[in-house]
Protein backbone atom coordinates (compact mmCIF):
# COMPACT_ATOMS: atom_id res chain seq x y z
CA UNK A 1 0.00 0.00 0.00
CA UNK A 2 1.37 2.85 -1.17
CA UNK A 3 1.67 6.37 0.77
CA UNK A 4 3.66 8.08 3.54
CA UNK A 5 3.91 6.89 7.11
CA UNK A 6 2.23 9.50 9.62
CA UNK A 7 2.87 9.45 13.15
CA UNK A 8 0.20 10.48 15.59
CA UNK A 9 1.32 10.75 19.13
CA UNK A 10 -1.04 10.37 21.79
CA UNK A 11 -1.24 12.55 24.66
CA UNK A 12 -2.89 10.32 26.76
CA UNK A 13 0.77 9.36 27.51
CA UNK A 14 2.11 12.90 28.42
CA UNK A 15 1.78 14.90 31.10
CA UNK A 16 -1.63 16.93 31.58
CA UNK A 17 -0.42 19.68 33.83
CA UNK A 18 2.16 20.27 30.45
CA UNK A 19 -0.14 19.36 27.65
CA UNK A 20 1.02 22.42 25.46
CA UNK A 21 5.16 21.57 26.02
CA UNK A 22 3.94 17.99 25.29
CA UNK A 23 2.26 18.74 22.16
CA UNK A 24 5.05 21.47 20.81
CA UNK A 25 7.98 19.09 21.93
CA UNK A 26 6.24 16.39 19.12
CA UNK A 27 5.60 18.66 16.34
CA UNK A 28 8.92 20.05 16.37
CA UNK A 29 10.05 16.35 16.07
CA UNK A 30 7.49 15.76 13.03
CA UNK A 31 4.36 14.62 14.33
CA UNK A 32 1.51 14.33 11.86
CA UNK A 33 -1.69 14.56 13.75
CA UNK A 34 -2.18 14.96 17.54
CA UNK A 35 -4.33 11.89 19.03
CA UNK A 36 -6.38 12.65 21.63
CA UNK A 37 -8.33 9.87 23.32
CA UNK A 38 -11.68 11.36 24.77
CA UNK A 39 -12.74 8.46 27.54
CA UNK A 40 -16.26 8.94 29.33
CA UNK A 41 -16.06 6.10 31.82
CA UNK A 42 -18.77 3.78 30.39
CA UNK A 43 -17.41 2.58 27.00
CA UNK A 44 -13.98 2.28 28.35
CA UNK A 45 -13.36 1.96 31.84
CA UNK A 46 -11.08 5.24 32.36
CA UNK A 47 -12.38 8.99 32.01
CA UNK A 48 -10.10 11.56 30.34
CA UNK A 49 -10.76 14.69 28.44
CA UNK A 50 -13.52 16.98 26.38
CA UNK A 51 -14.25 19.19 24.56
CA UNK A 52 -12.71 22.10 26.88
CA UNK A 53 -9.30 20.78 26.51
CA UNK A 54 -9.65 19.80 22.58
CA UNK A 55 -10.64 23.86 22.06
CA UNK A 56 -7.79 24.64 23.92
CA UNK A 57 -5.50 22.34 22.29
CA UNK A 58 -7.02 23.04 19.11
CA UNK A 59 -5.85 26.21 19.30
CA UNK A 60 -2.05 25.34 19.86
CA UNK A 61 -1.49 22.85 17.66
CA UNK A 62 -0.19 23.56 14.39
CA UNK A 63 -0.93 19.87 13.18
CA UNK A 64 -4.70 18.07 13.17
CA UNK A 65 -6.07 16.76 16.02
CA UNK A 66 -7.19 13.35 15.73
CA UNK A 67 -9.68 13.03 18.20
CA UNK A 68 -10.76 9.08 19.20
CA UNK A 69 -13.84 8.65 20.43
CA UNK A 70 -14.55 6.03 22.58
CA UNK A 71 -17.87 7.19 24.14
CA UNK A 72 -20.97 6.07 24.04
CA UNK A 73 -23.68 7.80 22.33
CA UNK A 74 -21.27 9.62 19.54
CA UNK A 75 -24.32 9.61 17.34
CA UNK A 76 -25.79 12.82 19.74
CA UNK A 77 -22.76 14.37 21.08
CA UNK A 78 -20.39 14.44 18.31
CA UNK A 79 -21.13 18.25 17.41
CA UNK A 80 -18.88 19.00 20.41
CA UNK A 81 -15.86 17.57 19.59
CA UNK A 82 -16.26 19.10 15.85
CA UNK A 83 -17.11 22.81 16.99
CA UNK A 84 -14.00 22.36 19.66
CA UNK A 85 -12.06 22.25 16.37
CA UNK A 86 -11.29 18.43 15.78
CA UNK A 87 -9.81 18.05 12.21
CA UNK A 88 -9.98 13.99 12.01
CA UNK A 89 -13.05 12.46 14.37
CA UNK A 90 -12.79 8.33 14.75
CA UNK A 91 -16.10 6.78 16.73
CA UNK A 92 -16.22 3.16 17.39
CA UNK A 93 -18.46 0.85 15.55
CA UNK A 94 -19.72 -0.62 18.72
CA UNK A 95 -21.04 2.60 20.54
CA UNK A 96 -23.12 4.04 17.50
CA UNK A 97 -26.68 3.11 16.22
CA UNK A 98 -26.15 5.21 13.55
CA UNK A 99 -23.30 4.35 12.22
CA UNK A 100 -24.00 5.99 8.78
CA UNK A 101 -25.12 9.21 9.85
CA UNK A 102 -22.32 9.81 12.40
CA UNK A 103 -20.16 9.29 9.26
CA UNK A 104 -21.72 11.91 7.13
CA UNK A 105 -22.06 14.17 9.82
CA UNK A 106 -18.45 14.60 10.38
CA UNK A 107 -17.54 14.56 6.29
CA UNK A 108 -20.71 17.54 6.46
CA UNK A 109 -18.31 19.13 8.61
CA UNK A 110 -15.16 18.73 6.67
CA UNK A 111 -13.28 16.96 9.32
CA UNK A 112 -12.04 13.48 8.44
CA UNK A 113 -14.30 10.83 9.19
CA UNK A 114 -12.83 7.49 11.29
CA UNK A 115 -14.15 4.41 12.77
CA UNK A 116 -12.41 2.56 15.24
CA UNK A 117 -13.12 -1.68 15.41
CA UNK A 118 -12.14 -2.86 19.09
CA UNK A 119 -10.10 -6.32 19.32
CA UNK A 120 -13.12 -8.42 19.31
CA UNK A 121 -15.18 -6.71 16.54
CA UNK A 122 -15.40 -8.25 12.96
CA UNK A 123 -13.73 -5.79 10.39
CA UNK A 124 -17.01 -7.22 8.48
CA UNK A 125 -19.14 -4.64 10.46
CA UNK A 126 -18.13 -2.01 8.18
CA UNK A 127 -18.84 -3.33 5.01
CA UNK A 128 -21.27 -0.99 3.89
CA UNK A 129 -19.60 2.33 5.25
CA UNK A 130 -15.69 1.51 4.07
CA UNK A 131 -15.65 3.28 0.86
CA UNK A 132 -16.69 6.41 1.92
CA UNK A 133 -14.41 6.74 5.46
CA UNK A 134 -11.18 8.35 5.64
CA UNK A 135 -10.07 6.33 8.62
CA UNK A 136 -10.38 2.69 9.54
CA UNK A 137 -8.81 2.63 13.36
CA UNK A 138 -7.69 -0.91 14.37
CA UNK A 139 -7.32 -1.18 17.94
CA UNK A 140 -4.46 -3.12 19.06
CA UNK A 141 -4.72 -3.10 22.66
CA UNK A 142 -8.82 -3.08 24.22
CA UNK A 143 -9.12 0.43 24.87
CA UNK A 144 -8.95 2.11 28.04
CA UNK A 145 -5.40 2.96 28.91
CA UNK A 146 -2.23 3.69 27.78
CA UNK A 147 0.78 1.13 28.33
CA UNK A 148 -0.38 -2.06 27.35
CA UNK A 149 0.46 -4.78 25.50
CA UNK A 150 0.53 -5.25 21.45
CA UNK A 151 -1.84 -8.14 20.73
CA UNK A 152 0.07 -10.23 17.76
CA UNK A 153 -3.70 -10.62 15.89
CA UNK A 154 -4.07 -7.06 15.17
CA UNK A 155 -1.37 -7.46 12.23
CA UNK A 156 -4.16 -9.86 10.20
CA UNK A 157 -7.00 -7.80 10.85
CA UNK A 158 -4.92 -4.68 9.34
CA UNK A 159 -4.77 -6.98 6.46
CA UNK A 160 -8.04 -8.02 6.00
CA UNK A 161 -9.17 -4.32 6.58
CA UNK A 162 -6.46 -2.94 3.87
CA UNK A 163 -8.38 -5.62 1.22
CA UNK A 164 -11.93 -4.59 2.39
CA UNK A 165 -10.68 -0.75 1.93
CA UNK A 166 -9.06 -1.82 -1.49
CA UNK A 167 -11.77 -4.05 -2.94
CA UNK A 168 -14.64 -1.23 -2.01
CA UNK A 169 -12.60 1.68 -3.50
CA UNK A 170 -12.07 3.65 -1.23
CA UNK A 171 -9.12 5.77 0.28
CA UNK A 172 -9.66 4.95 3.94
CA UNK A 173 -6.21 5.01 5.64
CA UNK A 174 -5.45 2.48 8.35
CA UNK A 175 -4.63 3.50 11.31
CA UNK A 176 -3.40 1.55 14.12
CA UNK A 177 -3.81 2.46 18.16
CA UNK A 178 -2.33 0.42 20.93
CA UNK A 179 1.15 -0.84 21.83
CA UNK A 180 2.71 0.61 18.94
CA UNK A 181 6.65 0.76 19.34
CA UNK A 182 9.83 -0.01 17.52
CA UNK A 183 9.34 -3.73 17.06
CA UNK A 184 5.56 -3.64 16.55
CA UNK A 185 5.56 -0.93 13.75
CA UNK A 186 7.10 -2.54 11.20
CA UNK A 187 4.33 -5.18 11.71
CA UNK A 188 0.79 -3.34 10.83
CA UNK A 189 3.34 -1.15 8.40
CA UNK A 190 3.77 -4.16 6.18
CA UNK A 191 -0.30 -5.32 6.63
CA UNK A 192 -0.61 -1.87 5.31
CA UNK A 193 -1.14 0.48 8.23
CA UNK A 194 0.20 4.47 7.29
CA UNK A 195 -1.52 6.07 10.77
CA UNK A 196 0.42 5.13 13.71
CA UNK A 197 -0.67 6.25 17.35
CA UNK A 198 1.82 5.98 19.87
CA UNK A 199 1.54 6.87 23.25
CA UNK A 200 4.07 5.00 25.58
CA UNK A 201 6.58 4.76 23.49
CA UNK A 202 6.62 8.61 23.00
CA UNK A 203 5.73 10.12 25.79
CA UNK A 204 6.80 7.63 28.16
CA UNK A 205 10.59 7.78 27.18
CA UNK A 206 13.15 10.48 28.55
CA UNK A 207 13.32 11.94 25.25
CA UNK A 208 9.99 12.57 23.13
CA UNK A 209 11.57 13.33 20.26
CA UNK A 210 13.88 10.59 20.38
CA UNK A 211 10.81 7.95 21.04
CA UNK A 212 9.30 9.50 17.82
CA UNK A 213 12.30 9.04 15.51
CA UNK A 214 12.46 5.53 16.72
CA UNK A 215 9.13 4.63 15.82
CA UNK A 216 9.23 6.41 12.32
CA UNK A 217 12.30 4.79 11.70
CA UNK A 218 11.33 1.86 12.06
CA UNK A 219 8.24 2.42 10.62
CA UNK A 220 9.58 3.56 7.13
CA UNK A 221 11.68 0.80 7.06
CA UNK A 222 9.22 -1.43 6.81
CA UNK A 223 7.11 0.49 4.16
CA UNK A 224 9.72 0.57 1.52
C1 LIG B 1 -5.93 3.40 24.39
C2 LIG B 1 -5.83 4.66 23.59
C3 LIG B 1 -4.51 4.83 22.95
C4 LIG B 1 -3.35 4.93 23.92
C5 LIG B 1 -2.19 4.29 23.27
O1 LIG B 1 -7.24 3.14 24.74
O2 LIG B 1 -6.80 4.68 22.55
O3 LIG B 1 -4.50 5.93 22.04
O4 LIG B 1 -3.01 6.25 24.26
O5 LIG B 1 -1.15 4.23 24.17
P1 LIG B 1 0.10 3.24 23.97
O6 LIG B 1 0.78 3.67 22.68
O7 LIG B 1 0.92 3.49 25.18
O8 LIG B 1 -0.43 1.85 23.88
ZN1 LIG C 1 -6.56 6.23 20.94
Amino acid sequence: MPGPILIAPSVLSADFARLADGVAAVEQAGADAIHVDVMDGHFVPNLTIGPPVIRALSRIATVPLDVHLMIDDADTTVDWYLDAGAQWVTVHVEACDHLHRVVQRIKAYGARAGVALNPATPPELLTEVIGELDLVLVMSVNPGFGGQAFIPSSVDKVSRVAAMVHGAGGHALIEVDGGIDEATAPLVVRAGARVLVAGNAIFGVADPAAGLHAVRAAAETAAR
